[in-house]
Order: structure tokens, then sequence, then C-alpha cells
């Protein structure tokens, strides 16, 4: 198998006739944490929503593990191992941050419907096993206080968390975060960077689009850097960072008065 785990090949895809992403590759390996930047309306939510299933792009191939994925539901890319938190938070409000964690386990769950309606030793086996897994990454994220409260009660930045918690639950092989640093102060956003690194010390993939500079810089090892839904550079950071038609794309954006 091909050192990468996930492949895009030449997508294209098209709101209303316009171009959103446009002949876009990339290849991410394994064990890798990859970073895609740009301006706002770069179309790199567009990506994340093409690579989980959300849009099937008109053109071109999503590879996972060097089969095609484009057009597979959101669901049968979550058990595939694909997993995602959203650029603006999207958990049960009124459910228990337990509960959210664990409407994540249950994507990875082995158990037929109906054994959770007659409730069968296997049942029971597997609720106890997720429970323990739920309570692992309460401790993991430093959010055991919390876990009978409502989500929706909880800071912002908690609730971050609880999000990145939901989609580890799913045991993901590829993590995929839009903006999550986005909305965090400067405390968080250390306290995440340490996170994701050692979210990939457990051997998972990241893919995460940000705006935050100097965390993308200290933790990516590869960045593509997209404009108008095209590639306008791609390489490690140090290369990124000083190439002058990234430069241009941001000033012609005003996006760092934005993200100051
Ligand atoms: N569901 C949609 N319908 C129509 N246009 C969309 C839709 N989603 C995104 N777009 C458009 O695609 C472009 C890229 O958006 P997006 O991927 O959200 O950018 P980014 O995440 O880089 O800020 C924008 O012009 C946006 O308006
Ligand atoms: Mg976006």
């Amino acid at each position: 198998m091909s050192e990468y785990i996930l492949e895009i090949k030449h997508v294209s895809k098209y709101f209303h006739g316009l171009v959103a992403i446009n002949d876009l590759s990339m290849k991410v390996k394994k064990g890798q944490i990859y970073g895609i930047i740009g301006p706002n309306g770069a179309g790199k939510t567009t990506l994340f929503n093409c690579i989980t299933g959300i849009y099937t792009p008109e053109e071109g191939q999503i590879l996972w593990k060097g089969k095609e994925i484009k057009g597979t539901t959101p669901f049968k890319i979550a058990e595939l191992g694909i997993l995602r938190t959203f650029q603006t938070i999207r958990l049960f409000a009124e459910m228990s941050v337990a509960e959210n964690i664990m409407s994540g386990r249950h994507i990875k769950s082995k158990q037929k419907w109906y054994n959770g309606i007659i409730h069968t030793p296997a049942y029971y086996k597997d609720e106890k096993e997720n429970w323990e897994k739920v309570g692992e990454l309460m401790d993991f994220f430093n959010l055991s206080e919390y876990a009978t409260i409502p989500a929706g009660d909880l800071s912002y930045g908690i609730q971050r968390r609880i999000e990145m918690a939901r989609a580890l639950a799913a045991e993901p092989e590829l993590l995929i975060l839009d903006e999550p640093a986005a909305g965090l102060n400067e405390n968080e956003t250390l306290e995440l960077t340490q996170t994701i690194l050692k979210i990939q010390a457990m051997g998972v993939t990241i893919m995460m689009i940000e705006h935050d500079m100097e965390m993308v810089m200290s933790l990516t090892e590869y960045i593509t850097v997209i404009n108008f839904g095209a590639r306008i550079s791609a390489g490690l950071p140090a290369f990124v960072q000083d190439d002058p038609v990234v430069v241009e794309a941001y000033i012609g954006s005003d996006e760092e008065d934005e993200h100051e």
C-alpha cells in the first residue's frame, strides 16, 4: 500500500456553476499533521465537506487507503475511520457532555440495533466498554468535572474540547479539524496545540484548517495553500510562510486584519 493514507486527485466542486474547488490535488501521509490554509472563502471547508461525504465533487478522485470514497455517505465515511470537527460547533446542546461523547462512540459500536432494544448480554458488555472509553476521553480532555452538564451550558472553549472528544470516541485514523483554535484564548490555544500533538502520538493522522499561523507553523509537517478553490502553494511550513504568492493572497484578502 502507498504511504499516503488520503489522496485527493484533481478534485473540482461547483456551486450553481461557480467553481468552489478547482482541480485540487494533495496527498496526506499516514501519521502526519497536514495543514490547509488560505483566505476566507477559499474553499477550505468545502474541501473537508468533500472528503467527509457531505458534498460529492463533480470531478476528480478521493482515495482513502487507495480506494475511491467519492460519493460515499458521511456515516459510512465515519465508519471507515475519517472523523471531523466543524468550523461552527455542532453538539447536542441539551445532552450532557458524557452523552455527547458517547454519541461519537456509537459510530464505532459493533452492536446490531436490536440488541439495544432487547438488551442482550453482549449489549451490556459493549455499553460498559463504551462508557469506559468515554471516561478515558473525559480525562484526556479535562472534561470529567462537567460530565453530567448539558453541553450547551458550557463555555465555547470547553465545547470545542467536547467536539474533539466526540470525534476521537469513534477511534478515527484520520481526524479532520476545521479551525480548531477559532475563538480560543491564548492559553486555550497552547493547550490545544499540546492536545493535537498527543493525538498524533496515538497514531492518528490529522488534517487541519487553521488561521492561527503560529499554531499552524509549529504543528504541521506539510501545508497546502488554497485561494479561489485552487492550490497556490504547497510545501514545508517555512517555505509556504515566505512564498510571495501566499503573502500576496493574504494581503489581497485583508485576512491579516481580520485575524490579528
Ligand atoms: N452549500 C453551498 N452552496 C453554495 N455555495 C457554497 C456552499 N458552501 C460553500 N460555498 C461557497 O464556496 C466558496 C468556498 O467556501 P468555504 O469552503 O466555506 O471557504 P473557506 O472555508 O475557505 O472559508 C465560497 O464562495 C462559498 O460561498
Ligand atoms: Mg471554512
